[in-house]
């Protein structure tokens, strides 16, 4: 199929303007290879890797030329400074910063022509992100899945836009075709975290896909409770926090209002596909 070009696609070389969000637990090298090999790009949290060797190894690994991101948190995180060297050392082409000041990974990322996007969920934090050299941002919009902004993505994303020219990503309920068609409208490309949690490669459980298959956007709740910071989980699954052994994110499980546009597990690949495709038919159906 014909590519899609916009800010994003020519600043990563790729087909479409879809990104796979990183998401803690959930994101794995099958899911990124099949996303990539559809033509759009995944993140991975440096995280999801139990140590600083096996994030190595999945770097050694990684098939070269194949675009790939990882997402790197900021704030609170002991393993940053090894990460980053990793990173640095193998040119991972994307990585995306959460929660923290982004100036020396910009630093060292740009220094190999790497990309680096900041993920904001306001004004203040977008004009941190642009002068710290930023080169795109991550509009986390209210109803996303994991730590959501509250200001609704029909706003953000062509807020932050105009007020500081980067390139945006839309992110907060993205899951269809049509949904990209309005993406593509409002920023530059879609940032797609909770559809791609129900997909036949994603790392989260069988029961935990099928919690997400049954939800709809009342089941989810926005709450600080989990982690300090607003995130948003499926409902049910909250009233295991506090429980012997349970654990945030493995056994709290987020999700976000897209839950609402589902009803499948499909390859990622195939959704990607899919979003495509169904980009394609909104657009020529618009009035
Ligand atoms: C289960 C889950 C885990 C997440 N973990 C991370 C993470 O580790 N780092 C991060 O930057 N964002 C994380 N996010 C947020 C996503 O990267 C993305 O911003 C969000 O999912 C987009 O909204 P959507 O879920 O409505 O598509 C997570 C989201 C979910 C649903």
């Amino acid at each position: 199929m014909e590519r899609l070009e916009t800010a994003i696609t020519r600043m990563l070389g790729i087909r479409y303007p879809i990104v796979a969000a990183p998401m803690f637990l959930v994101s794995n090298r099958p899911l990124l290879e099949a996303v990539a090999r559809a033509g759009a790009i995944g993140l991975i949290p440096t995280l999801n890797f139990r140590d600083h060797a096996g994030y190595r190894r999945f770097l050694e690994d990684w098939p070269a030329g194949l675009p790939f991101g990882v997402n790197l948190i900021l704030r609170h995180n002991p393993r940053l400074e090894e990460d980053l060297e990793a990173t640095v050392e193998h040119r991972v082409p994307l990585v995306v910063t959460s929660l923290g000041d982004p100036t020396p990974v910009v630093e060292s990322v740009h220094a190999y022509g790497g990309k680096v996007w900041c993920d904001v969920v306001n004004l203040k934090h977008a004009r941190k992100a642009a002068a710290a050299g930023a080169d795109a941002l991550v509009a986390v919009a209210s109803g996303a899945g994991g730590h959501a902004g509250a200001v609704s993505p029909l706003v953000l994303a062509p807020w932050l836009r105009r007020e500081t020219g980067l390139p945006v990503l839309v992110a907060g309920g993205v899951s269809t075709g049509e949904q990209m068609l309005a993406g593509l409208a409002l920023g530059d490309g879609v940032y797609v975290g909770t559809r791609f949690i129900a997909t036949r490669e994603s790392g989260a459980s069988e029961e935990y896909k099928r919690a997400l298959l049954a939800a709809s956007p009342a089941d989810v709740v926005y709450t600080p409770e989990v982690t300090g910071v607003a995130a948003n989980f499926l409902r049910d699954s909250l009233e295991r926090l506090g429980q012997d052994g349970a654990r945030p994110w493995k056994d709290v499980w987020s999700a976000g209002h897209g839950v609402a546009l589902r009803n499948d597990l499909p390859p990622a690949g195939e959704l990607v596909a899919r979003l495509v495709a169904g980009y394609r038919r909104a657009k020529a159906a618009l009035p």
